[in-house]
């Protein structure tokens, strides 16, 4: 890489043209490698690092910028493209768990939603996680009919004459078998094959692949199926979506006809009861692992009994009777040549180590969080230490680096023999390394403790904040403003011209029209827009001046608040106007509203008082009611299940309940629409009272709240 360490500040004129150069071409040959899906070389963080050192340099040499230059290139390669399947079912993920100790939680935990004593009575199957890509394939009358990648989640890619041509997949099944079928698994690659072909590769002097999986992927996602043919992928079938009947009750039964219908079926599944006994065959399935001949990344464990997974449900985004126990992370050790501080959204100064590359599990990795500056003093979250007393991370220290899964490389521990006399304890800011203002770390109201978080005090005068916060609000889960990018954020942020400059969320919104007003600074005239990406970046917008409120609450950026929380508010509020007046109403943190917010199962108090506090501020409140002129969150969607007699109630259990555990009514109401509140209110429709019920039923009494007890509201609900 040339000049990669050379400060900015000391390049010459030749080498920065030179260098960004090399910049355009390295960020392009990785937009096509990502874009294309097959081979992503580098991690977002280092991609990130490519492009900010590319700015820096072309801020310094303004005339140096290219006329390909990847700051104002919009958009990237054409991706192939596959027509989109929407899912019959939505193809979710697992639960990850570490330690054996993750695994007797996940165990006591399925026990406890049951409300079962931890007896070893109840079987769960475990099974190798397959590292390779998941695909939904659906039949019908026994006729292979279409097949898709998982995507993300709801609709995937169209990939059926591709998988067609994998031999081991049947296009058939054969007759007495259900009138719909999807049978789910993983297709892979061997390692001996990804091997084989990396060597052809190299021979007639192409790029090679970087592992099996991104290979298959490759190899998946042609649209020519006769190379897909050639590349001798192979699958595992191991779950299902829509089927038209059952042909078994549990887990091991269902892949036991998977096998009879002639798919392949992993050998080294086992059912299994005792905890132990679960974790034995972990360590079995990790010491046979060098000997397979396809990646894995864990073991999966699965609630054997249908109807118990039935009963156990989903959480958002994973299934509660299922989790997979990933094998330990990879290490490698490195060195720290330098700590540098970014300043999130919420003021966050995040320490950055900056390390001398080094490939850990097949990835290099050039970067890790080192967190807060606790976590560089080797303290924890709550001031205990994590590392031995003089292991702080020092510039210039032999560190111990890992990287587990997708999470964000870590440093883990210093080599105490390799640390260079004259390294340094690392001073961490007192002041934001962006705008300046004192950086502060907060007091915890309740524990009187020190924050681990140090954050710039500088609220809306810091750039990095508020350019964080829009890019926040234009990303994916939020407005998702496609053509307004981290880069076009920063330029548009930049930019003095009152036709040009979007300084907070609702002036992306009135872009257009103070365009229409100027003449000097037509955005289309501008190097990297072009009238057709301008026009397409308009649509762009206007596309999104009505949105779902959950991702309007989303897009703020309340501290605390994600896509969870905001669905749950927008789920309870409905509309807009119900939220905003009632975060008005809650301003003293007392009173009908203030208690209404807390009661929403999965708000808590911190998040509760972040929200309010939120709307105290005038500056937020004037925001939004400049974005409010431009834009219209669209009241929620009431509860799904709409023939639920419960669908859009609120309901509280108080008392204990006989027949299901707590946690088991709560999720059981929710699937059928209902919010289940903690304490009973005006708003309550109805309280389920067993045995000992105290406060809530008088309270419920009082208010003239229908009660029933456990029978009786199994019989409404039926
Ligand atoms: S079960 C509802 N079993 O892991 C959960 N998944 O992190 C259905 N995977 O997207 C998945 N091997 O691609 C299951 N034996 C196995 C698996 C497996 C690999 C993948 C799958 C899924 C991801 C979840």
């Amino acid at each position: 890489m040339p000049a990669e360490q050379t400060p900015v500040e000391n390049l010459t004129e030749e080498q920065a043209a030179a260098e960004l150069a090399y910049l355009a071409a390295e960020i392009a040959r990785n937009d096509e490698l990502y874009h294309g899906h097959d081979a992503p070389q580098i991690s977002d963080a280092d991609y990130d690092g490519l492009k900010r050192r590319n700015d820096a340099i072309e801020k310094r040499f303004p005339q140096l910028i290219r006329a390909d230059s990847p700051s104002i290139r919009v958009g990237a390669a054409p991706l192939p493209t596959f027509a989109a399947i929407t899912h019959s079912r939505p193809m979710l993920s697992l639960d990850n768990t570490f330690s054996d100790d993750d695994v007797r939680d996940f165990v006591s935990s399925v026990y406890r939603f049951l409300g079962q004593l931890p007896d070893g009575s109840i079987a769960f199957t475990a099974e190798p996680k397959i590292d390779g890509l998941s695909m939904s394939i659906r039949y019908e009358n026994g006729r292979l009919v279409n097949a898709a990648t998982r995507g993300d989640g709801t609709t995937g890619e169209n990939v059926t004459e591709n998988i067609k041509t994998i031999k081991e997949i049947p296009n058939r099944l054969p007759a007495g078998v259900p009138d719909v079928v999807e049978v789910r698994g993983e297709v892979y690659m061997t390692k001996s094959d990804f091997l084989a072909l990396n060597e052809k590769m190299a021979a007639e002097g192409k790029q090679t692949y970087v592992n099996p999986r991104n290979t298959a992927a490759g190899s998946l996602r042609q649209l020519d199926a006769k190379v897909t043919a050639s590349r001798n992928l192979k699958f595992f079938a191991y779950a299902w979506g829509e089927m038209s009947e059952m042909p078994a009750d549990t887990q091991m039964g269902m892949v036991e006809k998977f096998r009879e219908w002639g798919f392949p079926v992993n050998p080294l599944m086992k059912r299994l009861h005792a905890v132990e006994d679960i974790i034995a065959h972990y360590k079995d399935i990790g010491l046979k692992r060098p000997d397979l001949d396809y990646e894995i990344d864990g073991v999966v464990y699965k609630v054997d009994r249908l109807d118990l997974q039935a009963r156990l449900g989903f959480r958002s985004r994973s299934p509660r009777w299922a989790t997979a126990h990933k094998f330990p992370a990879e290490q490698a050790f490195t060195h720290v040549e330098r700590i540098d501080i970014q300043v999130g959204r919420t003021g966050a100064l995040t320490p950055v180590a900056r390390l001398t590359p080094v490939t850990v599990g097949g990835v290099v990795v050039t970067n890790a969080t080192l967190h807060n500056e606790d976590y560089i003093k080797g303290l924890g979250n709550s001031g205990e230490p994590i590392r031995e007393p003089d292991h702080d991370i020092r510039v210039g220290d032999t560190v111990i680096v890992q990287r587990a899964g997708d999470v964000i490389p870590q440093v883990l521990d210093v080599v105490m023999e390799k640390r260079p006399p004259e390294a340094v304890p690392y001073e961490f800011p007192k002041k934001c390394p962006v705008c300046d203002s004192h950086a502060v770390r907060e007091r915890n109201e309740k524990t009187g403790k020190l924050d681990s978080v140090t954050r710039c005090t500088g609220g809306f005068v810091c750039r990095a904040q508020a350019t964080e916060h829009l890019k926040h609000f234009v990303s994916r889960n939020a407005f998702d403003i496609e053509g307004l990018g981290s880069k076009q954020i920063d330029f548009f942020f930049e930019a003095e011209d009152d036709a040009l400059k979007i300084r907070t969320a609702p002036d992306i919104f009135t872009l257009k029209r103070r365009q229409e007003g100027s003449t000097l600074t037509k955005l289309e005239n501008i190097e990297g827009f072009g009238k057709v990406s301008v026009k397409k970046l308009f649509d762009a917008i206007d596309e999104r001046r009505e949105i779902a409120l959950h991702r309007f609450i989303y897009a703020l950026g309340i501290r605390h608040v994600g896509e969870t929380t905001a669905k749950l508010l927008a789920r309870a509020y409905g509309t807009y106007e119900a939220f905003a007046k009632a975060m008005d109403d809650a301003t003293e943190f007392s009173g009908d509203a203030w208690d209404d917010l807390n009661n929403i199962e999965g708000i808590g108090e911190v998040m509760a008082r972040a929200i309010v506090e939120f709307f105290k501020e005038p500056r937020n409140v004037e925001v939004i009611t400049r974005l409010r002129e431009e834009v219209t969150p669209q009241a929620a969607e009431q509860p799904v299940a709409s023939n639920s007699p419960i669908a859009g109630k609120t309901v509280v259990f108080t008392g204990s309940l006989e027949k299901f555990t707590r946690d088991e009514a709560k999720a059981r109401a929710e699937s059928l629409g209902a919010k289940v509140a903690g304490s009973v209110s005006k708003k309550t429709d109805y309280v389920v009272a067993g045995p000992g019920a105290g406060s809530k039923l008088d309270k419920a009494r009082e208010l003239g709240v229908q009660v029933m007890d456990e029978d009786e509201w199994l019989a409404f609900i039926a």
